[in-house]
């Protein structure tokens, strides 16, 4: 076992000028190479810390530390969903278990759509749909709206002057990359 977790910035999924017009390439760059990798470096260098002040036996600063661990931690596994989320092909409304899921947990597509939307304009433009394994359903987006949980929307102050312009757009298309990927194993579903 590594003291480390050994973060690493995957490239892109697709160019960056792949989801235009509702992504910019140069959202998608920044984005990507300065946001995400902030994240990356972030945590590595928390784990740094936190590794350092184990080997000295001085954990002064191992709270805030662990603090910026979830920070960073959170921010670089949810940028990673959210490229792996998004496809230039995607688009269009979920089917199968999902949309059984959603249909039963929200009352309707519509129901899930309008809720989600609402939670992406709380926080930086964006949402996640999360299993809650206990209480086995969908959980409303809006209870998930708390910055550094491994639940959040990533919904940080720092997204917000990007994404304005992203998410400007992509009202205009209906944002049309969300849908696609909103997977859940078919396990998770039962
Ligand atoms: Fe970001």
């Amino acid at each position: 076992m590594s003291e480390f977790s050994n973060p690493e910035l995957d490239p892109l999924p697709y160019d960056y000028d792949a989801l235009e017009p509702s992504i910019s390439e140069q959202v998608l760059n920044w984005h990507h190479d300065t946001h995400h990798q902030g994240y990356v470096n972030g945590l590595e260098s928390a784990e740094e810390t936190l590794a350092e002040n184990r080997e000295s036996g001085e954990f002064g600063s191992s709270g805030s530390t662990i603090r910026n661990v979830t920070h960073n931690g959170s921010g670089h596994y949810l940028h990673t969903l959210f490229w792996e989320n998004m496809d230039p092909n995607g688009g269009g409304e979920p089917d199968g278990d999902l949309r059984a899921r959603i249909e039963a947990d929200f009352g309707s597509y519509e129901g899930w759509k309008g809720e989600f939307e609402a939670a992406a304009g709380e926080a930086g433009g964006w949402a996640l749909l999360v299993y809650d394994p206990v209480a086995q359903q969908l959980v409303p987006p809006a209870a998930t709206s708390s910055r550094d949980s491994s639940m959040s929307s990533t919904g940080t102050t720092s997204h917000t002057s990007t994404n304005r312009s992203s998410r400007a757009s992509s009202k205009q298309s209906a944002s049309p990359f969300f849908h696609r990927r909103v997977e859940l194993r078919k396990d998770d579903l039962r």
